[in-house]
């Protein structure tokens, strides 16, 4: 990194921001962080200000900035052939597609690309009614899945969805917050089977009872890390076909190595009908993929094309994501730096009463904060402010959970052990201002 950044500075870009872009883009601080240039872990402000970058683009820059092989690889690729659109094939797109087959769980290997998230979202919901022939869908309260009108619609944060009429036939189901159990605290794996039965009992009262598809994130992202009961995923499974009907799992934050294992669903030991990435999966670069079936994909009779879907370039930058997640063993980091960052929490949920629970998998971690642990009374102002201690101490992390209260971790998959050890610190300085 250089360190000359000062050419432009935070105030210069931000006032650009606010008088050429959208108001309703959300920017986590009282005032919104311009950042000029990033290596690893480390990212610098427009000002010059280096920060400790620990949650990586919302969990996208998933070898960190500016990796040098995707550098390397991006570059090639962009000298040789730059754009075709899906209307044509490319080696590098059946490369990314082939090496994502090999990884995906079970029989999932006949992908489509796309440009985002909500994108592929999108295609796994219509590619659910095209097979089944049926339009309602079932989701989970306090979901994200993106920002389209169906994306909104099967998300369910109110304050994410747009003053908009919503897609009529989604209905949402409890989410499997153990936390917040209703049924049982502690929460444990018995609670799986009262949230499954949540499912059964939406289809039975909400819907026409022939449901086209289950969908939701392996762990919830945006609600703040929650990670269901053990047995959650296979009870519902069970359920969902029972009635006919998909299952969609949505691994946009918690997929591609990030967890301990390829897909955080293997936890679970189950094998979803469609599933849905993005984020990190190529380092920065946009792209979404939806995988599925052999059969499930054979229904999708009528024409489908994508102008940016499988992208050369971003096809390579996926490429290389791949390869050098394979080659340095990146999931297992991923585990091994998770645990070290669940136990710093942990002494610091010891020395705070007002971090409530401490969660999560790999290197996917959040912090709830309450106002008192028995009544766990969600704590926004707290958590907004330790969000602001920490961009003053030179630590970047994301917040999240229903109401703002969750503070959410997710570096670099590649981060070093002293690099998660210096952002415990920073973090701990940071809870210190803000205690009492
Ligand atoms: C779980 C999940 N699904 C889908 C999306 C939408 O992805 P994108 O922002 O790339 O459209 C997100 C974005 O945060 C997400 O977290």
């Amino acid at each position: 990194m250089t360190t000359d950044t000062a050419r432009t500075t935070n105030a210069d870009i931000v006032a650009g921001q606010k008088e050429f872009l959208l108001p309703a883009m959300l920017h986590m601080y009282s005032e919104p962080l311009a950042l000029a240039e990033g290596k690893g872990v480390r990212v610098r402000d427009a000002d010059g200000k280096e920060y400790l970058d620990l949650f990586s683009g919302i969990l996208t820059t998933s070898l960190g900035h500016c990796h040098p092989h995707i550098i390397e690889r991006v570059t090639e690729q962009m000298g040789r052939l730059g754009h075709v659109s899906t209307l044509y094939a490319t080696e590098v797109q059946v490369e990314a597609a082939r090496r994502l087959a090999e990884i995906a769980p079970g029989k999932l290997r006949r992908t489509f690309f796309s440009n985002s998230g909500t994108e592929a979202i999108e295609t796994a919901l219509m590619m659910a009614s095209i097979h089944t022939g049926r339009s309602e869908i079932i989701a989970l309260r306090m979901a994200y899945h993106g920002r389209s009108f169906m994306a909104t619609s099967v998300t369910a944060h109110g304050s994410w969805r747009p003053l908009a009429t919503r897609v009529a036939g989604i209905h949402h189901t409890l989410a499997p917050y153990s936390y917040r159990c209703p049924f049982k605290q502690p929460c444990d794996d018995s609670c799986a089977e009262a949230f499954a039965q949540d499912v059964e009992e939406v289809i039975a009262t909400s819907t026409n009872g022939q449901p086209a598809a289950f969908i939701a994130e392996t762990i919830m992202g945006v609600g703040g890390y929650v990670v269901p009961p053990p047995s959650y995923f296979a009870r519902v499974a069970e359920i969902i076909h029972g009635y006919g009907g998909l299952l969609i799992i949505d691994e946009v934050q918690a997929g591609f190595g990030r967890t301990g294992r390829w897909f955080a669903i293997e936890h679970f030991g189950v094998e979803p009908d469609i599933m849905v990435m993005a984020k990190g999966i190529a380092g920065g670069f946009p792209v979404g993929a939806t995988i599925t079936t052999d059969e499930i994909a054979a229904s999708w009779k009528g024409k489908t094309i994508s102008t940016f879907g499988g992208n050369p370039v971003c096809m390579a930058a996926m490429c290389a994501t791949l390869e050098t997640m394979v080659q340095e063993n990146v999931p297992a980091n991923a585990e091994a730096r998770g645990r070290e960052l669940q136990v710093g929490l942990e002494a610091l949920q010891k020395k705070y009463p007002w971090i409530g629970d401490v969660r999560g998998m790999g290197l996917m971690r959040a912090m709830e904060l309450v106002e008192d642990p028995q009544g766990k009374k969600p704590d926004t102002r707290r958590t907004s402010a330790l969000l602001e201690a920490c961009r003053d101490e030179g630590l970047l992390l994301g917040q999240g959970g229903m109401w703002g209260h969750c503070l959410r971790i997710g570096p670099s998959l590649l981060v070093t052990a002293d690099e998660i050890a210096e952002g415990l610190e920073k973090l701990g300085r940071a809870c210190e201002r803000v205690n009492g």
